[in-house]
């Protein structure tokens, strides 16, 4: 009882650069898009509209979003704090708008400056302000199992966040495990709560691998009908206002499993490894992707 089919959303260049000391210059980053663009896959988070002294790696947001190439097969959102990050994510092009915030008090003071409260008549607000000029919303719920500073997070507490940026009007929820702790039996648990209020389709499932239990998780969300999953190519990625975090499941170990047990997603292994080794070379460094040392060693 597998789907037949899945999409990924590519964030390297969000979450992955994010965290990253290195600056890669604005060319090579829209060439690495460009190159992921060409993959086959669907939706790619190209960057983000945030404090650039939060966020170095991402000060431009702005040229990247104006000069990469669309292709129009693929849904280019970024991550979009306030109304300041939608006026100039707009300006420099988006089809999708990710707002953010968390299931966990501290995490989301030390990530976005404010209380869970205070958060929501933001988000609120840029919620209805892309819609109304007609982007879709995707809002991201971070810490939904566990919290670097605050401990484990009920299904509970996740449920009613979704549920505030559902009513306020996100088309859909990408649920983060920030810190890759994640086993599938706490997937089980917080999926058996979420359906019950949300159809599967809204689910995107955004898996940090830093216990290396992002392919077993995404497993366990397949058998319960999950179709959406969050990658980074090379394993890129982490919140650095989540001590301990590193990154996203490798979108080329994500590819290997759905192919693999019949799946479809619509993109090139070899063209996703391709871009897996681009922005190794940029960054200089191995990344923590056994794909990628797989194929180096073929
Ligand atoms: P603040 O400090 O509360 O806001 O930031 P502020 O309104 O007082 O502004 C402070 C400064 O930021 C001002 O500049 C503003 O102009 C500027 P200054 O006067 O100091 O020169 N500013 C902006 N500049 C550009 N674009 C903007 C913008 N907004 C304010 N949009 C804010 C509040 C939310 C903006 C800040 O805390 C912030 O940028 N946080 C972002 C942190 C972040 O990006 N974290 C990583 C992404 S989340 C993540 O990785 C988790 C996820 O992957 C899911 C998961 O894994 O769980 C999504
Ligand atoms: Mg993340």
């Amino acid at each position: 009882n597998l789907p037949r089919e899945v999409i990924i959303k590519e964030v390297g260049p969000r979450d992955g650069l994010q965290n990253e000391k290195e600056w890669i210059p604005t060319d090579q980053k829209i060439a690495w898009i460009n190159m992921l663009s060409n993959t086959g896959v669907r939706e790619i988070e190209y960057s983000s509209f945030v404090n650039p002294k939060m966020i170095p790696a991402l000060k431009d947001a702005r040229e990247v979003g104006r000069k990469i190439k669309r292709n129009p097969n693929v849904v280019y959102s970024a991550l979009v704090p306030n109304m300041k990050g939608l006026e100039f994510a707009l300006e420099a092009g988006i089809d999708g708008a990710s707002v953010f915030m968390s299931a966990s008090e501290m995490h989301n003071q030390k990530n976005i400056n404010k209380s869970i409260a205070e958060t929501y008549p933001v988000l609120e607000e840029v919620i209805k302000e892309a819609k109304a000029v007609g982007k879709r919303v995707t809002g991201y719920v971070s810490t939904v199992f566990d919290c670097p500073y605050q401990g484990k997070i009920t299904p509970e507490q996740v449920l009613e966040v979704c549920q505030r940026l559902v009513d306020a009007g996100a088309d859909d929820l990408s649920l983060g495990d920030t810190i890759g702790t994640a086993v599938p039996t706490d997937v089980e648990k917080l999926l058996e709560v979420l359906l019950k209020h949300f159809p599967k389709e809204k689910l995107i499932l955004h898996f940090h691998d830093t216990r290396g239990m992002a392919i077993a998780n995404i497993m366990t969300s397949l058998h319960y009908g999950v179709t959406r999953f969050d990658g980074s190519v090379g394993g890129l990625g982490g919140c650095p206002y989540a001590k301990g975090a590193t990154g996203n499941v490798d979108t080329n170990d994500v590819l290997y499993l759905l192919h693999g047990v019949g799946i479809q997603t619509g993109i090139s292994e070899r063209k996703m490894q391709q871009a897996g080794l681009y922005i190794q070379n940029l960054l200089g460094k191995l990344l923590p992707s056994r794909s990628l040392a797989y194929i180096s060693n073929a």
